[in-house]
């Protein structure tokens, strides 16, 4: 599905070992030593252990895990707030160890952008300079500062704000200045660590759409973590699942729902409302219809649309769509048949 982009960013056979000498637990790490084995027998925490991920320009990748599985270790690698214990990071085909110190302030100024779980605004400044501040960085003009600041204060939906202060908004209006401060910096790579995490669920909501259409719009190289799955299947193209400080599956995350491919990821995905998560064309036949069939549904349809279309009649049988062109056909049984979570060792192999 991703053939036609390339990665922006490459994790290649990453380990982050936390402790006096992590070098030297490396090899332990590779032999197989557990986490909790390393930590009650070493007194070092493997926070990261052969982390392989390319994460595509203009897509969003989404990390997500419980808490303590490493995502925030795995985000500040990119920035290099953390240096591996081994391994590459190439940003753009560079690898970021490389860099220098000029090179490097480069990268974290202009080429990525970070939106915070706790905004992180200036509290004396006002919502304009708050959104301002990366090119006030860079020394841009204060004039210019003011008019890119204004356009994506305006864009996320604050115009008028301008001259409050963070303290007078609420919590979602202040990430969505958060938000704007990372668009006015104009980098490809935004980072989000729990962006969304603090604010209320109605919020919450509000902002993950947000994103959605700015992303429609801009094409960003995303970077999105979370501890939510709900949040996760809304937002990423790709998806990287995390546990103990390793990758335990990643990829589409349709795919992933409907073939789970170990006990911990069914666990994981057995709460989710899959009539509203689960899309018709993840589901559907790929063949041509030869006969005519129930009418059409669209192949980004979730299936509870087409349940409520099909009106429980579970012998309808429909023309998929995509764009006007039919790419092929669904039958309520198969819709009926992934509602239903894969029982660990059931082998079904549904293709998404
Ligand atoms: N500086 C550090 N020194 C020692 N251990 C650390 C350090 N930073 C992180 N860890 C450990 O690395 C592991 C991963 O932590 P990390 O903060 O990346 O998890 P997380 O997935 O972001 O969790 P959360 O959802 O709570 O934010 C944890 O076991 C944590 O205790
Ligand atoms: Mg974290």
């Amino acid at each position: 599905m991703t053939d036609t982009t390339t990665p922006q960013i490459r994790i290649r056979g990453l380990y982050k070992i936390f402790g006096d000498t992590p070098e030297r637990m490396l090899d332990k790490v590779r032999a197989g030593m557990s986490k909790p084995d390393l930590l009650a027998q070493e007194n070092h925490v493997l926070g990261l252990e052969d982390i392989n991920v390319d994460m595509e320009a203009g897509r969003t990748t989404v990390v997500m895990g419980l808490s303590g599985s490493g995502k925030s270790t795995l985000i500040r690698h990119l920035n290099r707030l953390i240096d591996p214990t081994a391994g590459e990071i190439l940003i753009d085909g560079e690898d970021i160890m490389k860099l220098g110190p000029t090179a490097l302030r480069d990268l974290r100024r202009t080429r990525m952008s970070m939106v915070f779980q706790k905004f992180a605004l200036l509290p004396h400044r006002t919502v304009l300079e708050n959104a301002a501040m990366p090119l006030e960085v860079r020394g841009v003009a204060e004039a210019e500062r003011a008019e890119e600041g204004r356009k994506w204060l305006d864009r996320v939906g604050l115009a008028g704000y301008e001259d409050s202060h963070p303290h007078q908004l609420s919590g979602g209006m202040q990430q969505r200045v958060g938000i704007a401060r990372a668009l006015t910096s104009n980098s490809d790579i935004m980072l989000m660590d729990e962006a969304f995490s603090a604010l209320d669920p109605l919020i919450r909501t509000d902002m993950q759409n947000l994103l959605l259409e700015l992303q429609e719009e801009l094409h960003k190289t995303i970077v999105f973590i979370t501890h939510d799955l709900d949040e996760a299947l809304k937002l990423a193209d790709h998806l990287v699942i995390l546990n103990e400080g390793r990758v335990v599956q990643q990829g589409e995350p349709q795919h992933i729902l409907l073939n789970p491919e170990d006990a911990y990821i069914e666990e994981f995905v057995s709460d989710i409302n899959r009539a509203r998560v689960l899309r018709v064309r993840s589901v559907m036949q790929k063949t041509p219809p030869e006969a005519d069939l129930h009418g059409d549904v669209d192949a980004d349809d979730n299936l509870e649309s087409v349940i409520a279309r099909a009106g429980g009649d579970v012998t309808r049988h429909f023309r998929v769509l995509r764009r006007g062109q039919v790419v092929g056909q669904l039958a309520m049984p198969d819709v009926i048949r992934a509602l239903v979570p894969r029982l660990p060792g059931e082998g079904r192999d549904d293709a998404a």
